[in-house]
């Protein structure tokens, strides 16, 4: 451990060293040549992780540095004016990387845009095309059923029954998959109308506690509805549990949500995006909540039951408590 931390401090006197070396020599009139070091040095910087805080002190070290042999303020304002150039270039894969994170999450929010048109579509098929088709295997039986002699007709009237099971399932999934409460009354009342369904099919009490009651934007109450989906299919299919509590509070501009379980628990550090897992519910959980800008954090542990908790930062949401529609 301290050989590792011995090995990084001295990474980090060279890398200081180099940087005041690049930045004197193009202060020297090194032009192209020692920019292009700026430019490497960035990149190196980037790749070692370090940050932007840490970058600027050092920079500021290596100005004053610069600085303090000018002979005259002329040659002063020319050092300063040097030492602002190869810190900006320097800085510059930095400013990539930020673009492309921000590329990406906008990539993200689009992806999961589309993702939510395609549920919809698949909600609205389940329930009219599949349920027309009931309708016409309905009516055909009963076609069939008025030719059959009284007994046999009693038998047909249990398959009918069958089908009005299928239908009435069939109905309930396909609300579940985009609930139009979500969009007319909001996600807590979405949830609540979820949990109810999973909790009688799934035999597990689902304790549900809130004291938020405006509206958020659409994209933000559609992730919480999908991440408390995911969060309670997990519950229901893994845990083992007998109980299960959602919150949802507020501290000061930030949304907090919890999704506990009392069941099985487990290796939540063994499932993080790098290790070998076998689903994709928690990496997408991860994925929608980046996308708005929030976190979540997965604890959990073998034999200790699990909780999830999200922050999502409310800043610039639109908040209306009589908003009808997405
Ligand atoms: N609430 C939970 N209780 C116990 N185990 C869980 C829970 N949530 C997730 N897991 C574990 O984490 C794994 C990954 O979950 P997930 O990414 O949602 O994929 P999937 O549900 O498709 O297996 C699960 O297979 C399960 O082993
Ligand atoms: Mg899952």
């Amino acid at each position: 451990m301290k050989i590792a931390v011995r090995r990084k401090v001295r990474r980090h006197a060279d890398f200081e060293e180099e940087y005041n070396s690049a930045l004197n020599e193009y202060a020297a009139g090194g032009g192209e040549i020692a920019l292009g070091r700026a430019y490497e040095l960035g990149r190196r910087a980037l790749g070692e992780q370090k940050s932007l805080v840490e970058m600027a002190s050092l920079h500021h070290r290596a100005m004053l540095g610069l600085v303090r042999g000018a002979k005259s303020e002329k040659r002063l304002v020319e050092l300063l004016q040097a030492s602002t150039e190869f810190h900006a270039e320097c800085m510059s894969p930095y400013e990539m990387a930020h673009r492309g994170f921000q590329d990406a999450v906008k990539a993200l929010r689009q992806l999961n845009e589309t993702l939510e048109e395609e549920i919809k579509r698949i909600a609205y098929a389940v329930h009219d095309e599949a349920g027309q088709l009931l309708v016409a295997v309905h009516l055909a039986l009963a076609d069939v059923a008025s030719e059959l002699p009284v007994p046999q007709q009693a038998k047909f009237a249990r398959i009918r029954e069958l089908l009005n099971e299928v239908e009435k399932h069939l109905r309930r999934y396909s609300h579940e998959l985009r609930p139009t409460i979500l969009d007319d009354l909001g996600w807590i009342p979405a949830i609540r109308f979820l949990a109810d369904g999973i909790s009688k099919r799934a035999e597990l009490p689902i304790h549900i506690e809130s004291n938020v009651s405006e509206r958020l934007s659409g994209t933000v109450e559609t992730t919480l509805y999908r991440i408390v989906q995911e969060a309670l299919t997990n519950a229901a299919k893994h845990a083992q549990a007998s109980n299960v509590w959602i919150r949802a509070w507020k501290e000061n501009l930030v949304l907090c949500c919890s999704i506990r379980d009392n069941g099985r628990g487990f290796d939540s550090d063994g499932t993080d995006a790098t290790a070998n897992r076998k689903g994709l519910g928690l990496i997408a959980m991860r994925e929608r909540i980046s996308a708005i800008g929030g976190t979540l954090q997965i604890h959990s542990n073998p034999g200790s039951g699990t909780e999830l908790s999200l922050r999502i930062p409310l800043e610039g949401e639109h908040v209306n408590s009589n908003r009808a529609g997405g």
